[in-house]
């Protein structure tokens, strides 16, 4: 087989995406021991697009990882690139800030790659026109408000032969991998997974304003697609800009459901509402049911997106299996396995490394008590009137998983996008993959919309 000739530093940034092997996470630094260090032969010369809130949690993120240099910065709203700027001046980039991305694509020749951070329906102007222009692209999720915006991107990613990863960041959380890979792949700990039931409920919040003298004029809003101020702060409400809380909060838990799987979902069934504000377009409540047919069996996945108070439960999924049952969550809080009793004993599982010890602290089950120990098939229990055959419940014991994250959310997805983009480490979320959620968890808003029962076809999920 004849040599490949050795790549220059740029051609392995422009090829990363078809390098294929495993390297290790970028090792965890300070912000300080970065910026610190001199400029790096890998620097990664990275511009931001979207400087909100989700934006400057990425540029922090990013400014922990090794080598990434930000150059530019582009928003509409001057009130958050000016904060966005001074981030980052104060960590030593000097990054040129733009309102118009075309002049910032245009005028920064050496960019390496793009992170976009704008509402949902920008995403795939400003990743196609990276993409086109030959940069590596990292773009927040929901990937599109629309299947066509979706399937833009990944269309203009394949013809620029360059990365597109999309920000469903827990697919490079370390808790979430092993619980993948170790607890529910490897170990089969969870025995077969019958249903899955996830949520993340959230108490009424005020619309966002903004500070005194920082509105921009209706002229500037118009030209770049907001009706007024009212909606450009709230975009996220409103049919044009989103897709509201499904996209918004359930594009990440389902596209978990997709990815622990290794499948998507064969149908949809919904009911949701504009039910509680007054002032919003997008359902502010959503029952969802998916149904999915799996090589092991079917699996039913429900879930929710509730306005509530905050005793409303927070933001989980939870994974049913015929042996054991995983709760997992961002918040590590709200993370905890649970062994049925009859199920093969988990001891050999905690010297591998995969789980950890039970629980026996606060809030672990309470006892098993003697007369429901399995085998012991006691109809009355200790109520004369109770009936019900105890053995199916109370048997569990609650474990942990021993994998912890020890970074901002968003770093260790980040690091896999630029590791992709240096040395060709497979991406964890690439277009493709995100493509698939998307279709998945745009089809709520339908089946609500349509109040009846929507089927997918395995074709809709391949562009
Ligand atoms: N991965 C996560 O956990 C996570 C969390 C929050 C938000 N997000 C995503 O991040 C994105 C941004 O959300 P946010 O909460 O930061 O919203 P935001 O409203 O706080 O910020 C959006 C920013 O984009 C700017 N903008 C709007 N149109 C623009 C344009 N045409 N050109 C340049 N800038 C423009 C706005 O001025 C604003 O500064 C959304 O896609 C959202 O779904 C992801």
């Amino acid at each position: 087989m004849a040599e490949s000739p050795p790549l220059s530093r740029r051609d392995f940034l422009s090829t990363g995406a078809k390098l294929g092997a495993v390297i290790a996470a970028a090792p965890y630094v300070t912000r300080g021991a970065e910026v610190g260090a001199a400029a790096k032969a890998d620097t990664v010369n990275v511009a931001l697009i979207g400087c909100g809130e989700e934006g400057r949690i990425l540029a922090n993120a990013a400014l922990n990882i090794p080598g990434v240099r930000f150059q530019a910065v582009c928003d509409i709203w001057p009130y958050n690139l000016t904060r966005t700027e001074r981030l980052l001046k104060k960590f030593n980039h000097a990054a040129q800030p733009f309102e118009d991305y075309q002049e910032m694509l245009a005028t920064v020749k050496d960019l390496d790659a793009v992170i976009v951070a704008t509402p949902d329906f920008m995403h795939h102007v400003h990743t196609n026109a990276a993409l086109k222009l030959g940069k590596h692209v990292y773009c927040e999720k929901l990937m599109s408000n629309t299947v066509e915006g979706a399937r833009s991107m990944v269309v203009a990613a394949r013809e620029a032969k360059k990365l597109l990863q999309i920000g469903h960041q827990r697919r490079s959380n370390p808790r979430y991998q092993h619980a993948r890979d170790k607890i529910v792949r490897e170990g089969r700990l969870l025995g077969r997974i019958t249903n899955i039931t996830g949520q993340w409920h959230r108490a009424v919040t005020e619309d966002f304003g903004f500070p005194n003298g920082q509105g921009i004029p209706e002229a500037k809003l118009n030209k770049y697609g907001y009706a007024n101020m009212h909606e450009f702060r709230n975009w996220r409400w409103f049919k044009k800009y989103a897709g509201g809380p499904v996209s918004d909060l359930g594009a990440h838990q389902i596209d978990i459901y997709n990815w622990m799987l290794d499948a998507n979902p064969r149908m949809c069934i919904a009911s949701g509402g504009v039910d509680y504000y007054k002032s919003h377009e997008w359902y502010d409540n959503a029952f969802i049911i998916y149904e999915y047919a799996t090589k092991d069996g079917v699996v039913r996945a429900q879930y929710q997106v509730l306005t509530t108070t905050s005793a409303g439960g927070g933001y989980s999924e939870y994974f049913m299996g015929d042996e054991g049952a995983l709760k997992i969550s961002e918040n590590p809080k709200f993370t905890k396995l649970y062994r049925e009793a009859r199920a093969p004993e988990w001891e050999p599982f905690v010297a591998k490394g995969f789980i950890a010890k039970p629980d026996t602290g606060e809030g672990a089950p309470a006892p098993v008590k003697p007369w429901e120990k399995p085998g012991v098939k006691k109809l009355g229990g200790p109520s004369k009137a109770a009936t019900v055959d105890v053995r199916e419940t109370a048997q569990l014991s609650a474990w942990d998983i021993p994998v912890t994250l020890d970074k901002a959310i968003h770093q260790p997805h980040l690091e896999n996008f630029f590791d992709a983009v240096r040395k060709g480490t497979p991406l964890n979320c690439p277009g493709e993959q995100a493509f698939a959620s998307a279709v998945t968890v745009l089809k709520v808003n339908e089946a609500i919309a349509a109040q009846k029962m929507l089927t997918f076809s395995p074709s809709d999920f391949v562009v």
